[in-house]
């Protein structure tokens, strides 16, 4: 079955990857960069780098990635640095890896797009170590690895948001990773929402998106009396540029009618058997997906040892 994703997909050549290091590596030498009180100057650090190193034709497609209607874009073979241990219990030293960090900020000040935190997670720390953390062992986190997620976007709880609003109070429009290892070789698995509802029948598509649906705030969000669930929502819409997309958690979200129930359940089968595009971050592969119009998962994995475990930086962006 087609996985209905349009991927924008280049490889960065070994020289321009190491002229693009070597900039940016000697611009953060001269200077001590956090990730979160200096995120705006390892953007422009990185922005402008990249700006003058990429190809044409991938600035271009950067460029237009939010309009273009692509689901998802991987940017290939870009700079690494001496990495340490993969910080299994979530946090580590920042500075240290500005290089990263001046390249994951400015591909998205490049793309256009706003990085942010939500506060009810993560610390509101901006970069999320995607890592086996061993406290969350049994757990479906992004702080987990044997425990499968079953298809979902990210923040369903929340409101759609429209551009030229604080992103925070809305659903991430992208999701961005940045790999820094992935030995175990462990797929983020992407399925489209259109080609999710495409196979659906027009009576439960309809149910769909009228408003019978409540979702919740996923497990793994660090517990916050000011978060609640979002009710009543519409499981799928049509956004204003005419595209359809959807909030979707398994586990949180519930029918609020026996129609929506109904119309629930047969998403939910049909998410079972969809068709999905398996992608594997190599060390120094960025991705960006639009976090609306695609479900995503991934599944129980054996993590290497933990100097060496799967370790990715997540960074939200709208
Ligand atoms: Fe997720």
């Amino acid at each position: 079955m087609t996985d209905g994703i349009r991927l924008s997909e280049f490889r960065l050549d070994d020289g321009t990857r190491d002229l693009l290091g070597k900039e940016i590596a000697e611009r953060v030498a001269a200077t001590e960069l956090d990730s979160d009180a200096d995120e705006a100057i390892l953007a422009t650090i990185g922005a402008h780098a990249l700006g003058n190193l990429l190809p044409g034709q991938v600035l271009h497609e950067l460029e237009i990635f939010s309009v273009a209607g692509a689901h998802a874009l991987i940017l290939g073979n870009l700079p690494r640095q001496d990495f340490p241990d993969t910080p299994v219990h979530g946090y580590g030293d920042e500075t240290g890896l500005a290089v990263i960090n001046a390249l994951h900020f400015g591909l998205l000040q490049l793309l256009g797009a706003t990085p942010f935190a939500v506060s009810y997670e993560n610390d509101g720390r901006l970069i999320r170590n995607v890592v086996p953390n061993p406290a969350a062992s049994g757990i479906t986190s992004s702080w987990g690895a044997d425990s499968e997620f079953f298809w979902h976007s990210d923040q369903p709880h929340l409101p759609f948001g429209e551009p030229g609003t604080d992103p925070r109070l809305y659903v991430p429009h992208y999701l961005s990773f940045y790999a820094v290892r992935n030995d175990e070789r462990v797929p983020t698995e992407l399925t489209a929402v259109d080609g999710v509802a495409e196979a659906l029948d027009e009576h439960t598509r309809t149910l769909l998106q009228r408003p019978e649906f409540a979702v919740g705030v996923p497990a793994s969000n660090d517990m916050d009396g000011s978060v609640r669930e979002l009710a009543p929502a519409r499981l799928l819409e049509t956004a204003p540029d005419g595209r359809l997309r959807a909030r979707y958690d398994r586990g949180t979200t519930r029918g609020v009618t026996e129609e929506g129930a109904t119309a629930l359940a047969a998403f939910s089968e049909s998410l079972t058997g969809a068709g999905s595009r398996e992608l594997v971050l190599n060390a120094g592969d960025f991705m960006i997906f639009d976090n609306t119009r695609v479900l995503h998962r991934r599944k129980a994995f054996s993590p290497l040892p933990d100097a060496g475990a799967r370790w990715l930086r997540r960074i939200y962006a709208s």
